[in-house]
């Protein structure tokens, strides 16, 4: 059995949705592909890692591993058996970007163990095994945008997804005279995980105080009774809920100018309220935002580093790309790193 699945990235709607509100990312294509034999022991391989995991059972060890043996704790406990396998995995999804390398793996882990076995369970099940393996095993108290789009993708088209009901809807990704890049800043500071964690208490802090059981009930003008850092979390997240809908429209109607603005105001408030930026994402930003032909950019993924999206006219990015390379160098003394995205379908046999 072998299969692929693809990485993420998410157009608009950051850190919304582990609090009930709206994303829209797209599947990209750029997968981790596995393939699953049974054998006596649990042994896992990874081709890019160069290593080889045996296991009589799978056990937490703190490394890439920990995907695989989460996704298959979590068909345990639904009452599944999972006899010992081999899972040989490789990649050409980028680590770090925020292209989400890591639910990549849980999604293709699940669905090949589902398929092979004959488990059977929908997709939506899927990707609520492979969340729980990201939350419970590993320990990230991730949303569920990134397994869900790794599951749901759709070549040509974003996910336009309510996190508090799980419905969607495809919306068509036709980029007619623009392009999509995304810049990785080859950074990722050590805070990631445990401010990622900060964030989602202080938002359900944040309910606590306005008496509310989800963030679709907080209304703009309640926010004043909040202290400081609550309000300007809670404002990010409602802004960016209305800036996902407005962003939804955009593309529909494809109006790219309008799209772009969005995505460069969704980064100053993931800068300033949310404040999960840094200092070489917010450079690669404000250099983009001077140079005609650019659109709009923004970080994107949990953030402390990793990449920048950019919507650009076609062919601009090419002309400037050195430039920008050049000037962060001489900035951070760090090459960047550029990749172009394309949309793809959600996970598959190959
Ligand atoms: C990470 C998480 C996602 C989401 C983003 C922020 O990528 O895995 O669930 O919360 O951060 O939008």
């Amino acid at each position: 059995m072998k299969v692929k699945a693809p990485g993420r990235v998410n157009i608009i709607g950051e850190h919304t949705d582990y609090n009930d509100g709206y994303v829209l990312p797209f599947a990209v294509n750029k997968f981790v592909f596995l393939s699953l034999e049974r054998t006596k022991k649990f042994i896992f391989h990874s081709e890019t890692m160069n290593e080889t995991v045996e296991m009589d059972e799978p056990k937490k060890l703190n490394k890439w591993t920990d995907y695989i043996s989460g996704v298959i704790r979590a068909f345990e406990k639904r009452g599944f058996v999972v006899p010992p396998v081999k899972i040989v995995i490789s990649s050409n999804l980028p680590v770090g970007v925020g292209l989400s390398s890591s639910a990549a793996l849980e999604v293709a882990a699940a669905y090949a163990i589902s398929e092979h076995f004959g488990f059977n369970v929908t997709k939506l099940e899927l990707v609520r095994i492979a969340r729980e393996a990201e939350v419970e095993f590993v320990g990230v108290k991730c949303g569920i945008m990134d397994q869900f789009t790794s599951a749901f993708g759709k070549k040509g088209h974003a996910i336009f997804l309510d996190t508090m009901t799980l419905n969607y809807e495809y919306v068509p990704l036709e980029l007619e005279g623009v392009e999509i890049n995304l810049v990785d800043s080859n950074v990722k500071h050590e805070l990631s995980s445990s401010e990622y964690n900060k964030r989602r208490q202080e938002c359900e802090e944040v309910l606590r105080i306005l008496g509310k059981k989800s963030f679709r009930e907080v209304k703009l003008e309640e926010l004043g009774k909040l202290p400081g850092t609550l309000k300007k979390r809670a404002q990010h997240v409602l802004e960016e809920n209305e800036r996902v809908l407005k962003s939804v429209q955009a593309l529909r109607k494809r109006d790219f100018e309008m799209l772009g603005k969005l995505l460069f105001s969704s980064h100053e408030s993931l800068r300033d309220l949310y404040e999960v930026s840094c200092e070489e994402t917010d450079f690669i930003v404000e250099f983009l935002r001077k140079k005609e032909g650019v659109l709009g950019a923004r970080m994107v993924g949990g953030g402390f580093g990793g990449g920048v999206i950019v919507l650009s006219k076609k062919g601009v990015f090419e002309k400037i790309k050195e430039d920008l390379a050049r000037s962060y160098k001489k900035r951070f003394e760090i090459d960047l790193t550029f990749h172009k995205i394309e949309s793809a379908d959600g996970v598959q046999k190959i």
